[in-house]
């Protein structure tokens, strides 16, 4: 997987995962459905929205009896099925007056041996509702956002919708950044400034185009809807925690389903040398990283075990001012999305926190995005 150069460069993207055209998103269009034998799943998941607005779906779930899912062949059958699964766990939990704190066994059984094959907790995460959750409604045509249907939502409307489809296209967006970042690795030990120079021009590019994607994302995803109906689906199991009958009676917590889980900002970060080391933050970022596939973990150790591209425009600034300053202009490129992006969080989240739980939760988050955002920038080469 390593080449001999000084430090290892990755030089086989496919064993981690990663596509040259569509990154961390797989290279195979998801699985759209479970073969025959797995139709109960696939008619729960066609009535999902209907069982949970008329308040069906516990009596449903509680009384269900789910194939062998010992029974699925394929990865991309293992995935389509937990995407499911996983969701079916969370409009468990959230889909009622009261959350639920126990999973029944005749769902918490098969979803956590899938998310054991998977190595992946067993809960709703950005993994499986945005990587493994998306079909093109043209399949001759490329991942674009007048191309791509999110597989399943939980309500399902136009909010939740594209919510989930600008996720899918940012990532796909983020694909050349990743092959540049590796690239530029490479030039790193072959001591190329020009070309090291080149890929950091290429990065800055890649991140305009997905700040562009995700600035969509106010056309059609009202913040109102967002908080109310589409963000409560993947929240966190926190305290007294969560039991998977029949697997543990220790309640289990979890962080909830986020892009914070995406694997490409923390990419930028570990290829760039940009470290977030302090009040605990660089903590919580490792921290999800077990929600991330396997191979895409993989790939962000590798990042950080090859040349290091910051140290290289350190000792080459003088000699090549360029360097300097094209490395600057991707710190500043992630500083721009980390502000955009909390904007973002605040219009969705703060905003629209009901006044009695606004200073609470909503503090937390901000803290930690402005944080992130200023140790971001304090990476910037004087
Ligand atoms: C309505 C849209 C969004 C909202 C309200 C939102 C909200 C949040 C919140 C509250 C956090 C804090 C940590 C956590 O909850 O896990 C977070 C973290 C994060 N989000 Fe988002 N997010 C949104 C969309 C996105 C998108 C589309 C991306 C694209 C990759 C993204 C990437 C991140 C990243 C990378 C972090 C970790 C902190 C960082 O590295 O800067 N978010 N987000």
């Amino acid at each position: 997987m390593f080449s001999q150069l000084k430090q290892p460069v990755i030089d086989n993207l496919e064993a981690y995962q990663v596509d040259f055209e569509r990154g961390f998103l797989p290279k195979e269009d998801p699985l759209e459905r479970l073969p025959d034998q797995f139709e109960i799943i696939e008619n729960i998941a066609t009535n999902l929205s209907a069982l949970l607005i008329t308040g069906q779906y516990r009596h449903v779930i509680d009384k269900v009896q789910f194939p062998d899912i010992s029974q699925l062949e394929t990865e991309r059958q293992i995935k389509r099925a937990f995407l499911l699964m996983s969701i079916f766990g969370n409009a468990y939990v959230w889909g009622g007056e009261i959350p639920a704190t126990v999973i029944p066994h005749s769902l918490a059984i098969p979803l956590c041996k899938l998310a054991n094959i998977l190595d992946r907790p067993p809960i709703v995460a950005f993994s499986s509702m945005v990587l493994d959750n998306w079909r093109r409604i043209d399949k001759t045509q490329p991942i674009e956002l007048d191309n791509i249907a999110p597989l399943q939502l939980f309500l399902g409307g136009i909010d939740e919708y594209w919510f989930y489809a600008t996720a899918i296209v940012i990532e796909a967006k983020g694909a050349p950044a990743l092959i540049s970042l590796v690239q530029a690795q490479k030039f790193v030990n072959l001591d190329n400034t020009a070309l090291v120079s080149m890929h950091l021009q290429k990065i800055v590019a890649v991140i305009a185009r997905m700040q562009a994607i995700f600035k969509e994302i106010t056309n059609k995803c009202d913040p109102y809807i967002f908080y109310h109906r589409v963000r409560p689906f993947v929240g966190s199991w926190q305290e007294p925690g969560v039991i998977y009958q029949g697997v543990s009676d220790t309640p289990q917590m979890f962080v909830g389903g986020s892009a914070a889980q995406s694997s490409l900002l923390q990419s930028l970060d570990a290829g760039l040398g940009i470290k977030h080391d302090r009040e605990k933050h660089e903590s919580y970022l490792r921290q999800i990283r077990v929600y991330m596939p396997v191979a895409h973990r993989r790939f962000l150790e590798a990042l950080e075990m090859g040349p290091s591209i910051r140290e290289f425009v350190l000792n080459n600034q003088e000699n090549y001012p360029m360097l300097r300053q094209h490395y600057n202009e991707c710190v500043q490129a992630i500083e721009h999305f980390r502000k955009q992006h909390m904007e973002i969080a605040v219009h969705y989240i703060t905003k629209q926190a009901p006044q009695h739980k606004q200073g609470t939760g909503s503090t937390n988050f901000a803290h930690f995005l402005r944080k992130v955002k200023q140790q971001t920038t304090a990476h910037l080469i004087s």
